[in-house]
């Protein structure tokens, strides 16, 4: 029997939740939870005597392991697992797993409500555009991206991917345009969706040199880390071209100068909810219960991250 703690400062749906929990007792651990906590403090207490941990975007630091003795993983129900220190991981011989693809088509989706509402205009009345025959440029190409590029499909776009990582067959099998150099990705396509994580390497990349080699009424939609631009260069974006707009799911740290000086052209989501469904949730949710069992029945790492 060991001891698992669902950690979810954002917490997973009732019945994800329930339904994580029934696969984690039957196999006989014992579950707790730690749901909309608002202070670190109560994570240290809640970790103190657990084997395993699921979590989301939860700040699994040096200082939560240090507190966690015996703690032997930690999954990321999700993706992006930039909010779990690795290095201090592996230090301390923890597993860390994420859970690929489980909660992309939610987040792709979320891609499409929010780049249709703001050509839409946010449904005031006035003339707004279409979709349909727009270049749409995918920056990185993971399960994300491959979604973003099925339902930019759907709406008669013309569909170009970067990534440096997926091999040639991925843009084949998807039927999108393979772009290799970012400068031609950005000058090609008048929407860019961005579905990178967030590293030392992609941390400010979004600059404003990239940013302003986009075509006429130029929109970055960006669902994956706020990080990852360089707000200095957004904001110089904002200045020389009036016909620029951002949408983000994680809003940048100047959000309220954003709203003050370039009103109706950006939309940021209020808290981030990308991967908010309930199929979202179930999947990954589920997926990071089984993760665990077959941590803890068989040492399977098949989706460990800290290598
Ligand atoms: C991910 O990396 O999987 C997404 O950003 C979702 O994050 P969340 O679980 O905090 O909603």
């Amino acid at each position: 029997m060991k001891k698992v703690l669902i950690a979810t400062e954002k917490p997973f749906s009732k019945q994800a939740s329930d339904g994580i929990k029934a696969l984690l007792q039957e196999k006989g651990h014992k579950v707790r939870t730690l749901e909309k906590y608002t202070d670190v403090n109560q994570l240290y207490e809640a970790v103190a005597d657990v084997n395993a941990l699921i979590v989301r975007s939860d700040l699994i630091t040096k200082e939560v392991m240090a507190h966690a003795p015996n703690l032997e993983i930690v999954v990321r129900a999700g993706a992006g697992y930039d909010n779990i220190d690795l290095d201090a991981a592996t230090q301390k011989g923890i597993v860390v797993e994420n859970t690929p693809g489980q909660n992309s088509n939610a987040v792709a989706e979320l891609v499409f409500g929010m780049t249709v509402m703001y050509i839409r205009k946010f449904f005031d009345g006035s003339t707004g555009t279409e979709l349909l025959g727009k270049k749409i440029g995918i920056q990185g190409f993971g399960a994300v991206g491959r979604c973003v590029a099925r339902i930019a499909k759907g709406f008669g776009m013309e569909v170009y991917a970067l990534d440096t990582f997926a091999p040639e067959e991925v843009f084949e099998k998807a039927g999108v345009h393979h772009v290799k150099d970012i400068n031609e990705l950005y000058k090609t396509c008048q929407f860019i969706s961005l579905h990178i994580p967030a590293n030392s390497e992609t941390v400010k990349s979004i600059n404003y040199e990239l940013l302003s080699k986009m075509p006429k009424n130029a929109v970055l939609i960006n669902t994956a880390r706020a990080e990852v631009i360089d707000e200095e260069g957004l904001i110089e974006m904002f200045q020389n071209r009036e016909d620029f707009g951002y949408i983000a799911d994680v809003a940048p740290k100047n959000k309220d100068l954003i709203a003050e000086r370039f009103p109706k052209r950006f939309f940021f989501t209020p808290k981030k909810c990308g991967a908010q469904t309930s199929e979202a949730n179930n999947n990954a949710g589920l997926a990071a219960a089984v993760q665990v069992n077959n941590f803890f029945e068989s040492g399977d790492k098949k989706y460990q991250v800290n290598l």
